[in-house]
């Protein structure tokens, strides 16, 4: 891949025009779209001018007058930035005058600056210092003698990033990144002329202000004012490699800026399509976990989970775990064993992992971690719309006129599609939030929702109704789309369901807590608006009835006429990396890749001729079903890849018996998580800078994942897989990650146009990719719906059977933070854990009061699954009757607490509500008296792990 180390900076943003000017700029004729300015007309035309105070990720600003030109005809010496191009212009960029006013500018500049670039960590990429050479400046008339901030004190307080203001040249920089492109305002410029400085919030630590560590100022950052630390540690990168974010579903394009095999720093890459050159705290900064201490660098096995870990070879270890799957396969049955793959690998390796299991364990029992999140996205999506996926691009938002919000927190969870949501707000879109909880977007810095249902958790259904039911007998459907787009018979059954009386905003007010005014005036916002675009999250689909609701969002979309158009769509926010993609790759007990159900000849056949083994017609076993099986002794051997099903899944309790119920669990991870300390084999995982591979988006975009440093256990996880495969008597043979693609392209309709070429050269691309669209598809069901005509499907609301009773009267709902990401194995090994080091249980202070518990109390939670022991907030985000926490850290348990019911299609659990009881306690609950215990008994046989010492010795069987 081409190195991006230095990239043309336009100095200002590109400008969109039908009508177009032709100019002059030293004797060059160029062509601009009217509205570019006169500084981008002139990179266009190969002319740099000098400039400090702009860059084109922001607007300009003219501040810094180093960027001034003289222009023919007119008098004086406008600034290049801020002058727009008109036809006809003739511009002259260096004259002897220019020349003189910008050394003066340099001057100034340089007067109050610390003279120590050989030793600045900015050195060779500072544009102070380019431009002192540009300017040709040799002395500084002014001395250093008079007043200045070169004394002026560094704040460290931020563990990424130093700003140190004796370097601040003033030019707003920054302040303006953390306003247009990361919407936080967390920075001012306080004092007036010679005294201003930049300073966040009211003259604080950047730590104590409302800074989100998202790195938009540093990187805008012309000098070393603002730099990451790891640069100032490590020194200039040398040379740099395009990848992908590893953590949420955005899916940001990274420069990866490397020296040899070290990461200097991770840099969002301008043209990266899903955020722009935009980043958040966690693929900006938050990638220390790849070579943090903690790796298992060995593979290791051992008989019982009781006995000491003993480092092997890889074919040792590989060898081992084939042959008690064959152990097992012999003596309980074919079915006897599964494999889960994760949302956090590529789609090469979830795909190798689904091919591993139905051709060389025969059978289906293969799932993912989709199955705990978005499993009902696809099943919703695929029944009402036709495609298990999102309808649009990220950049779609920018056309979207009101924006629904439903069960999402996209500040927290997806932070960079967050920032590009704020601006399109901060433009004029409306906003109306679905959310049990006051989540940041609600009101923030020159956002607000223009409504806030805040519904009951678990009546999602009835509010996608009520919403329904108004537009419906109001009249604001879109009937020409409707009757053009969509299947009648399903809508006129449909109508005559949501019309009913009892389907009203009034009538469903006491179920849904929400008032039926503000639904109605919501339900109308959003049918007349214009644009209407819904995201969703998890707090839809974490429900028993999360696939009733996804079809309601589906019929909403559809009956409002908001499909198949930019500005619009229904977009569910995936929660990591590549739930997309590993949906898309066959991980599903029921589904081969691209969707297609296993009991589908054709599909098989394809499959079968491919792989040169029978496939099962039978759907095999979802991940539920796997512990149950496991609990009740007929499901006794487990691969698992990447997934840490014991930390992530439902019901603690029952997951650990289910995993001491199985005689080999085989785990390949990068860490000794909590499903590894029930594991007989481990397998050393790689990281995502050390494997090549692709993950998709939430906008169904493939993107490059590059290698930039070798796999610490020496081998890639694909490779594994293939060693698995081989020893299991399956021949695989695969070259590289390219090699699956192209079997992967040529097995998937969808994917027929995928190749490592074409995502070289168009950077990525949003399936479907084939010879109907070989460039992808940002937008889909833009004529018709991918099933014909879309089809809306009757929601009955039926409520949760986990209500609150007398002794669990509170309704618990969980979900993320920024700073940390799922089960936290990767962010809890980074300075992330400054943010956020516990989780910790919100609860309103009318609830609190009742309960005698304080702010940072110790609380116990106990549901009827189990019991726990957190701090308490005392907050008013939650609403009195519910409470809240995130579930990042292994010993807070959150999913000791949460039960084993799940959504009526796809058995995604229903995490979002559990009913407790909160009182305050003493001490740890019992089951973290017995996790703590255990944990240390795991760590002692980690810590006793025999390296092998002639000769490698196999656990006796
Ligand atoms: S790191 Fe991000 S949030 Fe913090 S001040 Fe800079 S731009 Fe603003
Ligand atoms: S901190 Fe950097 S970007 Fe901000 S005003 Fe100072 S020099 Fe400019
Ligand atoms: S965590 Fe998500 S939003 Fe943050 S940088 Fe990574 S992909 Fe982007
Ligand atoms: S770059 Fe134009 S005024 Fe600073």
């Amino acid at each position: 891949m081409l190195d991006h180390l230095k990239e043309t900076d336009y100095g200002t943003p590109k400008r969109e025009s039908e009508r177009e000017v032709t100019l002059e700029i030293d004797g060059n004729e160029v062509t601009v779209p009217a509205g570019t300015s006169l500084m981008r007309a002139a990179v266009d035309a190969g002319i740099q001018v000098p400039k400090l105070c702009a860059t084109d990720s922001l607007e300009p600003f003219g501040s810094c007058r180093l960027c001034l030109v003289e222009i023919e005809g007119r008098r004086g010496f406008p600034a290049s930035c801020t002058t727009p191009a008109e036809a006809g212009m003739k511009v002259r960029t260096q004259t002897p005058k220019l020349q003189e006013l910008r050394k003066g500018v340099m001057e100034l500049y340089i007067s109050d600056h610390p003279l120590d670039c050989l030793t600045c960590s900015a050195n060779g990429n500072c544009e102070l210092q380019d431009m002192a050479g540009v300017t040709g400046l040799r002395n500084v008339r002014y001395g250093f003698d008079g007043a200045n901030h070169i004394k002026s004190e560094k704040d460290e307080s931020n563990p990424y990033f130093s700003y140190d203001p004796s370097k601040c040249i003033v030019c707003n920089r920054c302040v303006r990144a953390c306003e247009e492109t990361q919407g936080t305002f967390a920075l001012t410029i306080s004092g007036r002329g010679f005294e201003s400085r930049v300073s966040p919030g009211q003259d604080e630590a950047f730590m104590d202000s409302e800074c989100v560590s998202c790195g938009a100022c540093v990187e805008a950052c012309p000098t070393a004012t603002l730099q990451e630390k790891s640069v100032i540690w490590l020194g200039q990168p040398e040379h740099s490699v395009i990848t992908t974010c590893a953590y949420c579903g955005v899916g940001c394009a990274f420069k990866a800026e490397m020296k040899g095999n070290e990461v200097v720093r991770m840099v969002p890459w301008k043209d990266g399509k899903a955020n722009a050159g935009h980043s958040c705290v966690k693929g900006r900064f938050a990638w220390g976990y790849a070579t943090h201490q903690d790796r298992m660098p060995k593979p290791m096995i051992r008989k019982n989970i009781s006995d000491p870990w003993q480092e092997v070879s890889w074919d040792t270890a590989i060898n081992y775990a084939a042959s008690e799957f064959k152990r097992l396969q012999a003596k309980y049955g074919k079915d006897s064993i599964g494999g889960i793959t994760s949302s956090r690998c590529t789609n090469e390796e979830t795909y190798l992992v689904q091919k591993l299991v139905r051709a060389a364990f025969g059978n289906n029992n293969v799932d993912t971690c989709a199955r705990v999140c978005h499993s009902p996205t696809g099943y919703g999506l695929k029944q009402t719309l036709g495609e298990s996926a999102g309808t649009q691009t990220f950049a779609s938002v920018d056309k979207a006129d009101v924006i629904m919000v439903i069960g999402a927190n996209p500040t927290d969870g997806h932070p960079v599609f967050a920032s590009r949501m704020k601006k399109r707000l901060r433009q004029g879109a409306k906003l109306i939030v679905v959310d049990p909880r006051r989540i940041d977007i609600v009101k923030s810095p020159h956002i607000k929702a223009a409504h806030h249902l805040q519904l009951r958790p678990g009546t999602n259904v009835a509010v996608v109704t009520a919403l329904a039911h108004v537009i419906v007998t109001e009249g604001l459907m879109a009937d020409d789309f409707v009757a053009e787009r969509c299947d009648s018979a399903s809508f006129k059954e449909w109508k005559s369901y949501v019309e009913r009386p009892e389907q009203s905003p009034e009538a469903t007010e006491q179920v849904t807590g929400v008032p039926a005014a503000e639904m109605r005036a919501a339900a109308r916002l959003f049918a007349k608006a214009g644009n209407g675009a819904i995201y969703y999250g998890l707090g839809v689909t974490e429900h028993s009835q999360g696939s009733t609701t996804v079809m309601g969002i589906a019929n909403l979309a559809m009956v409002t006429g908001n499909v198949g158009r930019e500005g619009v769509g229904v977009n569910p926010l995936r929660g990591q990396n590549n739930v997309q993609g590993s949906c898309d790759m066959g991980s599903f007990p029921h589904e081969l890749p691209g969707y297609r159900h296993v009991s589908d000849s054709t599909t098989r056949a394809t499959f079968e001729s491919a792989w040169g083994v029978q496939i099962n017609p039978e759907p095999g076993l979802r991940i539920p079903n796997m512990f149950d099986a496991a609990i009740g002794g007929s499901f006794k051997g487990l691969y698992c890849e990447g997934e840490d099903i014991v930390q992530s899944d439902p019901n603690t309790q029952h997951v650990a018996a289910a995993m001491m119920g199985m005689e080999c669990v085989v785990v390949q991870d990068i860490f000794l998580n909590e499903t590894a300390k029930y594991a007989h084999v481990f397998l050393p995982g790689s990281s995502f800078l050390e494997k090549d591979g692709t993950f998709t988006n939430a906008e169904r975009r493939i993107s490059r994942v590059r290698k930039v440093m070798p796999p610490k256990a020496g081998l890639a996880d694909w490779e594994v897989t293939v060693k698995l495969a081989q020893a299991l008597g399956y021949p695989m043979d695969y070259k590289s990650p390219e090699a699956i693609m192209d079997e992967i392209a040529a097995l998937t309709p969808t994917f027929h146009g995928v190749s490592y070429k074409r995502l070289d050269e168009l950077g990525s691309i949003q399936w479907p990719c084939n010879e109907n669209a070989p460039d992808g598809t940002p937008t889909m069901h833009i004529d018709r719906f991918v099933r014909g005509k879309g089809k809306f499907i009757v929601t009955q609301y039926v409520a949760t059977d986990e209500k609150v009773t007398r002794r669990f009267p509170l309704l618990l709902t969980t979900g993320r933070i920024l700073s940390q990401y799922n089960v936290g194995a990767q962010t809890r090994r980074t300075e992330n854990n400054q943010w956020h080091s516990e989780d910790r249980l919100e609860i309103h202070p009318h609830d609190a009061e009742e309960r005698g518990v304080k702010e940072g109390d110790w609380v116990g939670i106990q549901s009827r699954a189990g019991e726990t022991v957190l701090r308490a907030t005392v907050s008013e985000r939650v609403q009195p009757g519910v409470v809240y926490t995130t579930f990042h850290f292994p010993e807070s348990g959150a999913n000791v607490i949460t039960t084993d019911n799940s959504d009526w299609a796809t058995n995604c659990p229903e995490y979002k509500v559990t009913a407790v009881q909160v009182m305050p306690v003493m001490q740890p609950s019992s089951w973290q008296q017995e996790y703590s215990r255990f944990n240390r008994t795991q760590h002692e046989l980690l810590a006793a792990a025999s390296a092998p010492q002639g000769g490698e010795m196999v656990p006796a069987k």
